[in-house]
């Protein structure tokens, strides 16, 4: 089973990794915790250098999909093909989302690298962390130094969270919106209710 956790910088994903991984091992499932982009030594290098170097738009693209590639090769595949739960803290959806949401690529140059990289495999589910981008943005503010994502303009963000809430409209099976706005726990009966449901 392949699972990826998408959301707006300060939705509050990354809070709820562990708990989903327990989530599996308590049912006896062995997990793998990996993270876009990055995951591989390649590909987080190419984190490094996305997340702080300025570049043009389509480099952006494919730097994020070159990081991809080298994960689905290295981790996610044969992760998958050893039975095992994978959990990726983003994933292609975060491309639709930032590079054509937030900074106005045209998706149909997404959907040919999408094809390209993985044009077989989609996440079997993908939760979507939503939440207004005044609550996402006074959480980013006590956290640690942002990144070039995390200083784009409050304009960029809800954007960004539009072009996420229109995907989670054009895949409703695949991918299952969460109210992140609410406290820890809440969130987490809705993470077992939607986990109960498919497993
Ligand atoms: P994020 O996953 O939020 O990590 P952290 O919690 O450590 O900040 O950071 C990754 C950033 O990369 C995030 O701002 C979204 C961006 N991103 C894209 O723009 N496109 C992509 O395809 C992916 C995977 C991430």
């Amino acid at each position: 089973m392949f699972i990826t956790l998408e959301g707006v910088d300060g939705a509050g994903k990354s809070s709820h990794l562990d708990w989903l991984a327990d989530w599996f091992r308590v049912r006896g499932r062995s997990v793998r915790m990996t993270r876009e982009p990055g995951g591989t030594p390649v590909g987080e290098k190419l984190r490094e250098i996305v997340l702080h170097d300025p570049m043009h738009l389509e480099t952006e693209a494919l730097v994020m999909f070159a990081a991809r590639r080298e994960h689905l090769a290295q981790v996610i595949r044969p992760a998958l093909a050893a039975g095992e739960v994978v959990i990726s803290d983003r994933f292609t959806d975060a491309s639709f989302a930032y590079q054509c949401g937030g900074r106005g690529l045209d998706p149909a140059r997404l959907e040919v690298l999408e094809q390209w990289v993985h044009g077989d495999l989609q996440p079997d589910l993908t939760l979507l962390f939503d939440v207004p981008t005044e609550i996402a943005a006074a959480r980013l503010a006590n956290a640690r130094a942002p990144d070039r994502f995390e200083r784009e303009r409050a304009d960029f963000h809800a954007r960004v969270r539009h072009a996420y809430l229109h995907r989670a409209e054009r895949f409703p099976e695949r991918i299952r919106v969460l109210d992140g706005s609410r406290t820890l726990d809440e969130v987490r009966e809705q993470l077992a209710a939607i986990l109960g449901a498919r497993t």
